[in-house]
């Protein structure tokens, strides 16, 4: 079973771009039946008509508020068919009204280990505040900032010194291995959410050798093809 997503973005769109990757070469269960930006001319809309994905900028500032714009981004998800909704790089709160139309079928990667560091800048925040373990997560969506229960979570070490800019990097190359695995394993409806803990059903893949990663923590660990 192929699960239709929708992929919010508001910049770049390199997650997007890791999750076109692991569905073209077929490791990734899902559809993207629409990229929805809330800003124009971002780079991820570029990357979708690349891949002959469709995209539409609906930008948050012609609508009066919060509740108005989600309507409207509920209304394009469920035209195009989506069943869950995948924020990569989506720089607003989303409200109930979206929580709602798609209830625990709404993710999120966060590019710090959570609940450290919410919010915007993270890699900055991390790196100022002079961690020796950063990372990223990836959550459930709750009405509260990055605060839903915690799905996948990769740490790498932060190094004495280094510009945020650097470790951001690194972070990112992990954001693009662990947000295709979660988003597979509610694919595969393998997630099962107790209170604040969220268990992962086992399934049928092996495990993935990890001699192509930097030195990382990655729990729980990635599947054969992430
Ligand atoms: C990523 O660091 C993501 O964790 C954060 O915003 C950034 C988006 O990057 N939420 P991209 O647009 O996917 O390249």
């Amino acid at each position: 079973m192929t699960l239709p997503i929708g992929v919010l973005i508001s910049g770049s769109g390199s997650n997007l771009q890791a999750l076109i990757d692991r569905m073209e070469v077929g490791v990734l269960d899902v559809t993207i039946q629409a990229v929805i930006s809330n800003v124009p001319g971002v780079k991820g809309l570029e990357r979708a008509a690349n891949h002959g994905i469709f995209s539409q900028t609906l930008s948050h500032r012609n609508y009066p508020d919060r509740a108005s714009y989600d309507r409207i981004v509920v209304r394009v998800l469920r035209d195009a068919g989506v069943q869950a909704v995948v924020l990569a790089g989506f720089m607003r709160l989303v409200g109930p009204e979206l929580l709602a139309a798609f209830p625990g079928r709404v993710l999120n990667i966060h590019p710090a280990l959570l609940p450290s560091f919410p919010g915007l800048h993270a890699q900055e925040q991390a790196a100022a505040y002079g961690v020796r373990l950063a990372g990223c997560t990836v959550h459930f969506v709750d009405e509260e900032v990055d605060h839903g229960p915690i799905i996948i979570q990769a740490a790498v070490p932060a190094l004495p010194g280094e510009e945020a800019d650097a470790l951001g990097d690194r972070i990112l190359a992990l954001e693009h291995r662990i947000f295709p695995q979660a988003v597979q394993w509610l694919a595969e409806d393998r997630l099962e959410v107790q209170g604040r803990q969220v268990v992962v059903r086992p399934g049928e893949r092996l495990l993935a050798t990890r001699n192509d990663l930097p030195p990382c923590l990655v729990f729980p660990p990635l599947e054969e093809g992430f």
